[in-house]
């Protein structure tokens, strides 16, 4: 059921986590990223920060750019078909495989995801718990829906800084500093995903074929925005220019499983690495269940 923050001239939010739903209205061209700062006074504060944390060089990051003339554009389809060969190094795949099969649940994969991340764009990225830590609070800056936070992060430059040091370790390449600061948390939370789950029955590694497992273990982003260009009316509510529509992805993924949920994969953003991603976790799992020693009965 959709969900409704409506105060006159103060907010209005519109939360959508029905799989269906979110499919057509990712479709309709009345929706889109433009982020413009229009409607009640909340939604400007939020169009201007979302617009300010995900940009490089005035432009906005690719999962922030507009419809445009054409979808999908170049850079969506360069990197679909530079993510067709083998997801990763072998070294990385092991490194994967035995967080999966015993790694520590307290460090998490962050700077190792990252790193794998990077080496898609630069084969010399080296992710370190800067690097990645740095990717935390630039989300977390993009996300945060508190007027309060965003206005001390625009005063200390924290997530200015961040944002430079993760460009500069990519070249200041606006679809990798995604990948590398914000699309890797999505992985990192698939990958401890993976881990509680042969943490908590070793077995699941040879009974869960690597596909279920990846399908399972998927994580989503939790939302992902979408801003009225005009008045419109649809089943879930009406909306006006400036409205922010909230795709509650990971709910409705998790609630349907399915791939095309998750990266939206039929709709005009559709995300480069709707193949690769799952490659990724069906090898990771693969390879963990090769580190186990052999289960009886
Ligand atoms: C589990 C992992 C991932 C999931 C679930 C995911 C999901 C998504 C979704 C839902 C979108 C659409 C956002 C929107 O409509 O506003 C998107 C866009 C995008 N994703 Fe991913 N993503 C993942 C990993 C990655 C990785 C690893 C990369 C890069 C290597 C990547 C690159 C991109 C890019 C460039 C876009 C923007 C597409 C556009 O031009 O509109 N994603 N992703």
């Amino acid at each position: 059921m959709a969900r409704r923050l409506k105060l006159a001239g103060l907010i209005d939010l519109l939360w959508v986590e029905q799989p269906r739903e979110i499919l057509e209205l990712a479709q309709d061209r009345r929706l889109d990223r433009e982020f413009l700062p229009q409607g009640p006074w909340l939604n400007r504060l939020l169009a201007r920060g979302i617009r300010r944390h995900l940009q490089l060089d005035g432009q906005p990051l690719p999962p922030l750019a507009p419809i445009g003339d054409e979808r999908p554009n170049a850079a969506q389809i360069t990197l679909a078909q530079s993510l067709e060969g083998p997801p990763c190094s072998q070294a990385d795949l092991e490194a994967l495989a035995a967080y999966v099969a015993r790694g520590n649940t307290l460090d998490g994969p962050g700077v190792l995801v990252q790193g794998i991340v990077g080496r898609l764009f630069n084969g010399d990225y080296r992710a370190d718990p800067q690097s990645y830590r740095d990717a935390c609070l630039l989300d977390t800056a993009a996300r945060t829906l508190n007027p309060w936070r965003q206005w001390r992060w625009r005063r200390s430059g924290d997530v200015d800084q961040a944002r430079a040091r993760l460009a500069e370790k990519v070249d200041r390449d606006p679809v990798a500093l995604h990948a590398t600061a914000i699309a890797v948390h999505n992985l990192v939370a698939a990958l401890e995903r993976m881990r509680r789950l042969a943490m908590e029955r070793p077995r699941t590694l040879a009974h869960i074929t690597p596909a279920a497992a990846a399908s399972r273990c998927l994580a989503a982003p939790g939302t992902v925005l979408r801003q009225a260009r005009t008045h419109g009316n649809h089943a879930v509510g009406s909306f006006a220019p400036g409205t922010l529509i909230l795709f509650r992805l990971e709910t409705a993924r998790a609630r349907s499983l399915r791939h095309d949920v998750a990266f939206l994969t039929h709709t005009w953003s559709r995300c480069p690495a709707a193949a690769w991603a799952p490659r990724l976790l069906s090898e990771a799992w693969r390879k963990a269940g090769k580190m186990m020693p052999a289960q009886g009965g």
